[in-house]
């Protein structure tokens, strides 16, 4: 009996890997960030754009890119880049608090802003 729930656990864990794996799609994050993201942003450190280098921006602080102007705003945000404030971000860059100076409209599908982050977190 104990195993058997031990197998169950297991496969429920599995399960939910698989979940989580299908989150978020690097290959077409990677695609749309080239259509969407790339004009404004290079993903090679040191190299910044209209906007700072996304090169290994998930988990690390905002406005810490060296060379790059940041918004006040951005600034004064002290709060790490999680995945869940990437979504909040992404879902509306110039409504969110940090967003004053990123000129674009932002990514309404949460598939979109789940592919796109799965590709920064490759950025590394
Ligand atoms: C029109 C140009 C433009 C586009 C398009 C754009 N960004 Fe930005 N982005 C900026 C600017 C400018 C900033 C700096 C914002 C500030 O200082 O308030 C920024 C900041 C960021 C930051 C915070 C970086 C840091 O160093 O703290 C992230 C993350 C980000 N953008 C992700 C994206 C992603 C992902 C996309 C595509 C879905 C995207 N941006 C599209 C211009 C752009």
């Amino acid at each position: 009996m104990i195993e058997r729930a031990i197998l169950i656990a297991l496969l429920a864990m599995s399960a939910a890997g698989v979940r989580a794996a299908d989150a978020g799609d690097p290959a077409a994050g990677k695609a749309l960030f080239e259509r969407t993201c790339q004009n404004c942003h290079s993903v090679e450190i040191g190299v910044n754009k209209v906007g700072p280098s996304l090169w290994n921006v998930v988990g690390r602080q905002p406005a810490v890119v060296p060379d790059f102007v940041y918004s006040d705003g951005m600034k004064a945000n002290k709060s790490a880049w999680t995945m869940s404030a990437l979504d909040a971000y992404l879902a509306d860059p110039r409504g969110d608090v940090h967003g004053v100076k990123m000129f674009f409209k932002g990514l309404p599908a949460q598939k979109d802003r789940a592919d796109v982050i799965a590709f920064l977190q490759t950025l590394r």
